[in-house]
């Protein structure tokens, strides 16, 4: 029985910040990897205007090709109406939607204030989106390259007005400022106030503190997780902001005490050399890559 959720965000986080586009097949085909490596939830693409991110601009294409694989749980992230509309025409299983607790980085990422955001995906939850699972990711929620430190009150106040009307709601280390007992802290005290609509810790590993992160917040209780294949990813609109934390280390320190996730860290290695494969000018991170499973590694039962 998996106790960890892990979603790949790869596919998204990362390839919207690469520097080489790897083509719809060899996304397809990576996808198809990640999945039979036992992760049960990937963030394929983003519906947003292709002139500004053209590495999503395949993404009704790649929704299409991902609902073919059985028992996965296919995320696209949406900037406003439009790219849920969009979302909602391909049959994705679920929608996420930035919204910066940072004004600066709301403003750069969205061309919104977050009360501005926080309005567009009420009006989103608003439309008929049947069996469609909607949520609000608080990014930017424990610093911002641009504006510095976020108020930890503008994030309580973000997440729970989404809570109103979102199925769940995640908390996003969007450019890696966060530090262990600053996710301990900030993660409670919105648990606080939204209950179990709080579900996913979005890490970025700018700073090294990724899986230290992802540690506290097992801590304090959080069960899902993102993470991205050789950790890639960054927000083209946050400068300085660099990878997520990398899936394959993440597996591998949940494994190793003993807490299962229900991917196969060999598989996942398989579907790692897919990716560096379709894009190989690009830089990927990864102590498992490097070192290989300890001797006697015995993953979870
Ligand atoms: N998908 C496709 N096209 C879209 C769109 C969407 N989701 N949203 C808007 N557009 C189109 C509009 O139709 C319009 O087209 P036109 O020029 O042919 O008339 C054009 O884009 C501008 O629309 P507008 O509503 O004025 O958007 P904007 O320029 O103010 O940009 C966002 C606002 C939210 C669309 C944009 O900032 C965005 O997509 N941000 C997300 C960036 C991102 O992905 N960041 C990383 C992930 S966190
Ligand atoms: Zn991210």
């Amino acid at each position: 029985m998996r106790k960890i959720h892990i979603r790949e965000v790869g596919p998204r986080d990362g390839l919207q910040n690469a520097h080489q586009q790897m083509p719809t097949e060899a996304k397809n085909a990576w996808i198809r990897a990640i999945a039979a490596a036992g992760v049960q939830e990937i963030e394929v693409g983003s519906f947003v205007p292709p002139k500004l991110i053209p590495a999503m601009a395949d993404t009704a294409e790649v929704v299409e090709a991902a609902l073919a694989i059985k028992g996965i749980q296919i995320v696209v992230l949406a900037p406003n109406l439009k790219g849920f509309q969009r979302a909602l025409a391909t049959g994705a299983h679920k929608v996420t939607f930035p919204v910066s607790a940072s004004r600066k980085h709301s403003e750069s990422n969205v061309r919104m204030t977050p009360e501005q955001m926080v309005e567009e995906v009420r009006k989103c939850a608003r439309h008929p989106h049947p069996g469609v699972e909607v949520e609000g990711a608080v990014s930017t929620a424990f610093g911002c390259t641009m504006q510095g430190e976020v108020p930890e009150d503008d994030v309580v106040r973000v997440a729970a007005s989404l809570a109103e009307f979102c199925d769940y709601v995640s908390l996003a280390d969007t450019v890696g400022y966060a530090n262990p007992a600053q996710i301990k802290r900030v993660f409670a005290r919105v648990r606080k106030e939204i209950g179990v609509r709080l579900r996913s810790a979005h890490l970025h590993d700018t700073h090294g503190l990724g899986l230290a992160n992802a540690l506290a917040a097992y801590e304090e209780g959080v069960r899902h997780f993102d993470s991205s294949m050789g950790g890639l990813g960054g927000c083209p609109f946050a400068p300085g902001a660099s990878g997520n934390v990398i899936t394959e280390d993440l597996v591998f320190m949940f494994e190793s005490m003993g807490v299962p996730t229900g991917v196969n860290i060999e598989k996942l290695m398989e579907a790692r050399k897919l990716m560096v494969s379709a894009i190989p000018e690009e830089p990927v991170y990864g102590h498992m890559a490097l070192a290989g499973l300890p001797k006697g590694f015995r993953a979870a039962a």
